[in-house]
């Protein structure tokens, strides 16, 4: 019987955990439950540093980026005495069940407590969109967007200087980022780790260009990749074009969360406490086919991670 949720936002934060965090805590309640935050993900559960959430906590909070109730990396939770502490401020506060919002690192925690026996949800936050059982994570549109802005900003002067631009975006070690902003946004070519590149090729695309009266480009590169002024350089040596390097960096992890990812975390949040009140736990939701999904939490790693590469045969034509 589950009456009392310990929610917490763990790892890189991304924009929509606020919406998720509201729709935890005002679905949670209109189920009866007792909602309580836990601060600064693992480290605030290893240390009880939460707070009961009442309707108004998470008032005016829908169109936020960051999280309210703050996030971490805590490397104290890997730790064998860290994760017996967190195990032991469960009991002390009385947490029925954790619902957790975040990515991979999170997750992995998750499977450990739950393999403890300690009812858990995963709702994946992260801008990254890097798990394979969900189509999508909350934050991942809203970051395109934001890249989508930036990429129009960087045409601009591309276009009045006669560029190559070369951006790098977040994604870790998927480049579903870069390959998203990239048909959004026109770019030339985009660099991902998941799919092999020619800089030869790149430059021959380039040079085809310039022959046609194309006198710019815009690369993005996804930062799995890494290297990009590296890559400056070299197309600059065989092209002969000037090139500039922006590094997009944090930027993309804040802002006001988009409609679709306000939505996503909505309906998300909703399923975690709907399945929590069930009697079901140790579970992962998501997304397939704009479905909301759930699967065990101990298989989310089973699910490969696929590439669109459709998209980047697109931007390839679209882009010429
Ligand atoms: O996972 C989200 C992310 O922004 C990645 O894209 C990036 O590699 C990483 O987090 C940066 O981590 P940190 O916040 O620890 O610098």
């Amino acid at each position: 019987m589950i009456r009392k949720i310990g929610v917490f936002t763990s790892g890189g934060d991304a924009p929509g955990m606020n919406p998720a965090i509201r729709a935890i805590v005002r679905y949670g309640k209109h189920m009866g439950l007792e909602i309580t935050g836990i601060k600064r993900g693992y480290s605030g559960l290893i240390e009880g540093d939460m707070s009961d959430m009442d309707l108004s906590a998470v008032g005016d909070i829908i169109h936020r980026g960051g999280t309210v109730i703050k996030t971490a990396r805590s490397e104290e939770f890997k730790t064998e005495a860290g994760f017996k502490k967190a195990l032991e401020i469960i009991k002390i506060f009385d947490l029925d069940a954790l619902v957790a919002i975040g990515g991979d690192v999170t997750y992995k925690g998750l499977q450990k407590l739950s393999e403890k026996g300690v009812p858990v949800i995963g709702i994946p936050g992260t801008i990254d969109n890097d798990f394979g059982y969900t189509d999508v994570t909350i934050g991942f549109d809203t970051a395109v967007n934001t890249v989508v802005d930036a990429i129009s900003n960087l045409r601009d002067t591309s276009v009045s200087h006669g560029r190559i631009n070369i951006v790098e975006v977040m994604g870790r070690h998927c480049g579903d980022i870069a390959l998203h902003a990239g048909l959004a946004g026109g770019a030339e070519n985009v660099v991902i780790p998941e799919i092999y590149y020619d800089t030869d090729d790149i430059c021959r695309k380039i040079i085809e260009g310039r022959n046609r009266g194309k006198i710019h480009s815009l690369i993005i590169v996804a930062e799995g990749v890494g290297k990009p002024y590296d890559l400056a350089e070299e197309i600059k040596e065989k092209t002969g074009y000037d090139t500039r390097v922006s590094i997009l960096g944090y930027l993309q992890r804040g802002g006001s969360p988009s409609a679709f990812d306000r939505i996503l975390a909505a309906r998300l949040g909703a399923r975690a406490i709907d399945l929590l009140v069930a009697g079901n736990h140790g579970r992962a939701v998501g997304i397939k086919n704009s479905q909301v999904i759930d699967v065990p939490i101990e298989n989310v790693f089973d699910y490969k991670k696929a590439t669109n590469e459709d998209y980047y045969r697109l931007i390839g034509i679209l882009s010429r």
